[in-house]
């Protein structure tokens, strides 16, 4: 359902495309998803629109296009206490104004299926970065974006089979299904191409869960009937007990409401 908004509203973007660099008056900014002000003697007003940054340095009256992801969804924009501000931009992650250029760095684009939306700190942590992604789920990071983990903490491989699909996973899944199962990241391919089928997320957050361990050691050992992507493991030697070891490593990254709905009861549960 995301995927298709993002399209519907890629498309839109790329037929405004001449807009980039141009000012613009404030009736014709597209729709705003957050907004904030940058506490600099400018008083800069930032929008984060569905087709990317706008910058305003006259209280928001015109408002010029922001090159960095022009026509890409732009989901969030925040300012910190400590003066950080923090931009999310769907294909390129996270970014960080940097106040000497007015330049959007990039901080970290590994979110895989996810969107953050919402961002907060503190001074006395300005290291400690806690946010909200469409999921309505809470993520944290330790350094500044630079990695993020679920609210509940780093993960954790607790039995040897688990910890046995952990190693596989990173060797063989990871480059499309994300750190810790969070799915594949949008990239202006997946979002323009309609034939391109991402690698869903693993994790709580999709619907792997709602197959039966059965299902899903299949999936891995003999693809997708749907799209060459998804690679049959056989052939790259993933037997059926790697095939196990790879569900277990795959349920330990759900939540005890996923465990107790697999299968064919999630109907139930949703
Ligand atoms: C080259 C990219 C790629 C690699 C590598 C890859 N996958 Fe996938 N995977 C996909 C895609 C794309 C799909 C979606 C297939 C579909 O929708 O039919 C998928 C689907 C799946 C599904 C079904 C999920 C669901 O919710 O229905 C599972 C389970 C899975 N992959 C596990 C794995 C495991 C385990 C590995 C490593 C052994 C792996 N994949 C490696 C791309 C990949």
């Amino acid at each position: 359902m995301l995927k298709l908004k993002l399209i519907a509203v890629l498309f839109f973007a790329l037929a405004g495309f001449g807009l980039q660099g141009a000012e613009i008056p404030a009736g014709q900014l597209p729709a705003i998803n957050d907004f904030a002000i940058v506490d600099n003697a400018g008083e800069q007003y930032i929008a984060a629109t569905g087709q990317g940054l706008y910058h305003s340095v006259d209280r928001g009256s015109s408002w010029r296009a922001h090159k960095t992801g022009f026509g890409l969804p732009a989901t969030m924009v925040e300012t910190t206490p400590g003066g950080a501000v923090y931009a999310f931009v769907v294909t390129l992650g996270l970014l960080e104004l940097d106040p000497a250029t007015n330049q959007w760095l990039q901080i970290n684009n590994r979110f895989g299926g996810q969107v953050l939306q919402q961002l907060s700190s503190t001074t006395r942590n300005p290291s400690r970065l806690v946010a909200r992604n469409h999921f309505g789920k809470l993520i944290v990071s330790e350094n500044r974006g630079k990695d993020w983990q679920k609210l509940r903490g780093p993960y954790q491989a607790r039995t040897e089979d688990e910890k046995r699909g952990q190693r596989t996973y990173v060797e063989k899944c990871q480059s499309c299904h994300g750190v810790d199962g969070v799915g594949e990241t949008f990239t202006r391919q997946a979002l323009t191409d309609k034939d391109y089928i991402m690698a869903p997320a693993l994790d709580e957050s999709a619907h792997a869960w709602h197959h039966t361990d059965e299902q899903l050691a299949q999936t891995i050992i003999e693809g997708s009937p749907r799209t060459a992507r998804m690679p049959a493991g056989r052939n790259s030697g993933i037997s059926a007990a790697d095939a196990q070891d790879l569900v277990a490593y795959i349920k330990s990254l759900w939540t005890q409401r996923e465990l107790d709905c697999q299968g064919p009861k999630h109907m139930e549960c949703m």
